[in-house]
């Protein structure tokens, strides 16, 4: 049990770099565990919404899409035709576009690489473009157009301030790059000869905000930095002092809070990794692991994600529920928990 015995070993750090007051926007502050009341949510990823105060959730098994505030409990849940409810689809990347706040990247993604371990990765890899205030897509691309099908597993997005998007695939690893018009699709870190579909590369990523600097995590939870204003993209591994391997990293999120200096990893059934930099990510260290709590009632989550809501820093809790409700292609859960981590985090980051 791992997940339980790594705070206990890991929580005395060094006192870094003086408590910085969290950026201030119009959003009123928010803190304390909640559940979500809403059925066959199943988050995976989420990212909060500065503009308009709320959360987006990928809901994986629908492929459906929703936004949640924390202030009001309201849920709005947006279907996307030919892909919500096929059960051969998943949405699992969502992100709010710092440099467009009206829009909302989404990506779906193929059930099949998840299910065969990378073996089979065709199927359906949508990138949408989402604009928050009209409520419908400004543009959509299949990357399958690009991929041939090649290699998949697409699950994370990041835009940059050209308007850009950059989306990881992780079998195996692989970024692509698309255009603020969605009509150019490029290849831009696709390693040749490209290694076998089987073999699991990076699988988040996460933009250090007004600079050009891409960060993605894993395979084993090393880092990688890309520099965004070249061509093509070049992967630079990030040495990280008193480092860990973690063999599941999922999504990765550098929360406002930490004005990007420090990085939040999903590690599945370990909780959430805390990597701090002080030099812009040209080097790194390991703070600590701050692992999931059970919910009395709630458990068998996966940490699948870290997010902020509000200013404060919450683990997001994936399920694999089986079976299905007949009819539908997700299991029977309603209640999902949001776990707010601030304390712990800001414990390993200000000491
Ligand atoms: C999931 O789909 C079911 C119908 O199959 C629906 O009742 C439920 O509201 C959906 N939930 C979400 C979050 O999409
Ligand atoms: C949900 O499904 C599980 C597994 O089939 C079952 O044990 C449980 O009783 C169900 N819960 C509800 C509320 O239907």
């Amino acid at each position: 049990m791992k997940a339980l015995l790594f705070p206990l070993l890991l929580t005395t750090t060094l006192a870094l770099s003086p408590r910085p007051k969290p950026p201030s926007d119009k959003c009123p502050p928010f803190s304390g565990d909640f559940i979500i009341n809403y059925f066959q949510l199943y988050p995976e990823n989420a990212d909060w919404d500065p503009a308009r105060c709320l959360l987006w959730i990928g809901c994986v098994w629908n492929a459906t899409v929703a936004t949640y505030s924390p202030y009001t409990h309201k849920t709005t849940v947006y279907e996307f035709p030919g892909t919500s409810h096929t059960g051969s689809v998943h949405i699992g990347g969502v992100a709010w576009d710092p440099y467009s706040p009206n829009l909302v990247t989404i990506l779906t993604d193929s059930a099949r690489p998840w299910d065969t371990a990378g073996a089979d990765v065709s199927g359906e890899h949508k990138l949408i473009k989402w604009d928050a205030v009209r409520g419908k897509a400004v543009w959509e691309v299949d990357l399958t157009r690009t991929t041939g099908e090649k290699y998949g597993g697409f699950q994370d997005v990041e835009t940059d301030r050209r308007g850009n998007t950059y989306v990881v695939g992780t079998w195996p690893g692989t970024v692509l790059r698309v255009d603020k018009t969605g009509k150019k699709v490029k290849e831009w870190y696709v390693p040749k000869p490209l290694p076998p579909t089987t073999e699991r590369g990076i699988g988040g990523l996460a933009v250090v905000k007004g600079t050009e600097v891409l960060l993605a995590s894993g395979p084993d939870g090393g880092l990688l930095r890309f520099d965004m204003t070249k061509e093509l993209g070049r992967p630079v591994e990030i040495k990280i002092k008193n480092g860990r391997k973690y063999p599941l990293t999922d999504a990765a999120y550098l929360p406002d809070r930490y004005g990007g200096k420090v990085i939040l990893v999903a590690l599945g059934p370990d909780g959430i990794m805390v990597v701090k930099s002080d030099d812009g990510w040209k080097g790194a260290e390991y703070l600590g692991t701050v692992a999931n709590r059970p919910v009395s009632g709630l458990e068998g989550g996966f940490v699948t994600a870290a997010t902020q809501v509000g200013d404060a820093i919450y683990i997001v809790n994936g399920y694999w529920d089986i079976p299905w409700v007949p009819g539908t292609v997700a299991g029977n859960r309603t209640l999902f928990p949001w776990l707010d981590i601030t304390a712990d985090v800001d414990r390993l980051v200000w000491g």
